[in-house]
């Protein structure tokens, strides 16, 4: 399968939209992990999920809530992203949380890897951010591998933060320092 990466614009929005609502779909049915607290997202007021993605996308680093998407384009339609999003106070601007998918055929192939090597490099140049945050459930192996190889270790976990189709899910901060800062 030819895939490319590439940073998400406005113009993105709702091809952006409808493979959330695709992927989001996946967790936890056909055999696969539950993998994200989000119920129902292809219910969402999709106007307003477009705004809000344009608007982040448009904020630059030093505003609350700034987000940066990459996404996985197939034959013209996104099936893959990696999104990185900045602290929601002033006092937290140098981290970045990051959170990822992709839509099932696109798995074990080495694209979840070449995602976060994007990312890296992204933050690696992006001097004010100096720590990475991740929120993976305990369920999620594959991810969790994932996330070790590129150097995340795990700080804590949360028994029963969410309840999911009745089962309790227990949810795992994983936490990579940057080389970018002083600290
Ligand atoms: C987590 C996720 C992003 C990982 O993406 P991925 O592309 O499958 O990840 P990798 O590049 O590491 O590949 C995963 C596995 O396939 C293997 N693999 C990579 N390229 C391969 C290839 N060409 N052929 C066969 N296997 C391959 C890797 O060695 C790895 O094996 P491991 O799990 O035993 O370590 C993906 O599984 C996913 O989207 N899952 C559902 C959503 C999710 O869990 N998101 C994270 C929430 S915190």
């Amino acid at each position: 399968m030819t895939s490319s990466i590439r940073l998400l614009t406005a113009s993105d929005a709702e091809a952006y939209f409808e493979h959330l609502s695709r992927h989001m779909g996946e967790s936890g049915r056909d055999g696969d992990f539950i993998f994200t607290p989000s119920d129902g997202y292809d219910r969402l007021n999709k106007p307003k999920e477009l705004e809000r993605f344009r608007e982040k996308w448009e904020l630059s680093l030093d505003e609350p809530g700034w987000t940066r998407t990459w996404g996985v384009f197939v034959n013209g339609d996104i099936r893959g992203h990696i999104d990185l999003r900045g602290g929601y106070l002033k006092t937290s601007l140098h981290r970045a949380s990051l959170a990822m998918g992709l839509e099932r055929p696109l798995r074990k192939q080495g694209l979840g890897a070449k995602l976060i090597e994007l990312a890296l490099q992204w933050l690696r140049e992006t001097p004010s951010l100096e720590w990475v945050d991740l929120y993976v459930f305990a369920n999620n192996h594959p991810a969790q591998r994932l996330y070790s190889r590129f150097g995340f270790r795990e700080t804590g976990r949360v028994a029963d933060l969410f309840r999911i189709h009745g089962e309790p899910i227990t949810d795992i901060h994983m936490v990579l320092k940057l080389e970018n800062g002083a600290t």
